[in-house]
C-alpha cells in the first residue's frame, strides 16, 4: 500500500484524474471500477475537463460501479446511477451500453451472480476507484466479523445512514444496498482510494496503520499489490 498526502481535495482530484486518463490513453478499452460519494467528484471533474479538451476519449471503456441502493428506482435523483450520469457519464463520451450497474431492485442471488460474472467476462477491473466511509467501509462493505467475498445485499449501518441521509432530505433513505464484496474489489489490478477531510482521519488511520481486520474493511488494501491511497492533510492528520 502506497500512501500519498497532498494539500487538498482539488490536488487529489487532479492526480487521480491523471491516473485514470493515462490508464485510458494507454488502454482505450480499459475496464474501470467507479465509485460514488463526494470524494471522487474532483477526479470526475478532471476527467470531464480532459475529455472536453480532446485529450482523452472514454468511448471504448467498460465501467462497473461498486454499489447501488435497494428499493430505489434507477431514475431516482439519489440513485448512484443518477449520480454517475450527472457527475461523469453525461460529461464524457462514455458509452452507456458499456456501463454496468448492480440492479438494487432485482432478486438478490441472481443479480449478484450476474454482476460477478459480468466483471469476469469483461476481463476483470483494470483500475478501481474507491472512497472510504467514516467507519472504514469501502463500497458498502460495512465493518463485520469477516471479509465479504462476492457481490451481495447488505443492511446499512446507522453511521452510514447518518452520513448519507442528508442527500435524501426529509425522505427516509434506503436501509439496504447491493455492493461488490471485498473479494471482488481486491481482484482489481490497480486500486486508488481517496479520503479527504477530518471526518475520515480515524478511518484513514485504521486503514493504513491498523491491523488488517474486517472491523475496518479498507484495511484489507494493505494486502493488495498495487493500492495507492490519496489523503489530504486533514484525513492524514492522525498518521
Ligand atoms: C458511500 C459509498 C462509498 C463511499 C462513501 C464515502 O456510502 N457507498 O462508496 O466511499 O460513502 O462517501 P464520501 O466520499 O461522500 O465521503
Amino acid at each position: 500500500m502506497k500512501v500519498i498526502v497532498l494539500d487538498n481535495a482539488a490536488q487529489i482530484g487532479e492526480e487521480v484524474g491523471k491516473i485514470f486518463v493515462n490508464q485510458v490513453n494507454n488502454k482505450p478499452d480499459s475496464v474501470l471500477g467507479l465509485a460514488t460519494g463526494m470524494s471522487p467528484v474532483p477526479t470526475y471533474d478532471y476527467m470531464a475537463k480532459e475529455y472536453a479538451a480532446g485529450n482523452v476519449s472514454f468511448k471504448n471503456v467498460t465501467t462497473f460501479n461498486l454499489d447501488e441502493y435497494c428499493d430505489l428506482p434507477k431514475s431516482d435523483k439519489n440513485s448512484f446511477y443518477s449520480f454517475m450520469v450527472d457527475n461523469l457519464f453525461s460529461r464524457t463520451d462514455i458509452d452507456l451500453d458499456k456501463v454496468n450497474f448492480i440492479d438494487g431492485n432485482a432478486e438478490e442471488k441472481a443479480e449478484c451472480e450476474r454482476y460477478e460474472k459480468a466483471i469476469e467476462t469483461a476481463g476483470g477491473i483494470d483500475l478501481q476507484l474507491l472512497g472510504i466511509g467514516t467507519n472504514g467501509h469501502i463500497g458498502f462493505n460495512e465493518p463485520a466479523d469477516e471479509f465479504t467475498q462476492h457481490t451481495y445485499k447488505v443492511k446499512l449501518t446507522d453511521s452510514t445512514i447518518a452520513s448519507n441521509q442528508k442527500f435524501f432530505g426529509d425522505v427516509p433513505m434506503p436501509r439496504y444496498a447491493m455492493t461488490m464484496g471485498i473479494g471482488s474489489i481486491m481482484k482489481a489490478k490497480k486500486i486508488v482510494l481517496i479520503a479527504t477531510g477530518e471526518s475520515k482521519a480515524k478511518a484513514a488511520y485504521a486503514m493504513v496503520k491498523g491491523e488488517v481486520s474486517p472491523s475496518c474493511p479498507a484495511s484489507v488494501l494493505q494486502n493488495h499489490e498495487d493500492a495507492v491511497i490519496f489523503l489530504d492533510k486533514e484525513a492524514a492528520k492522525l498518521l
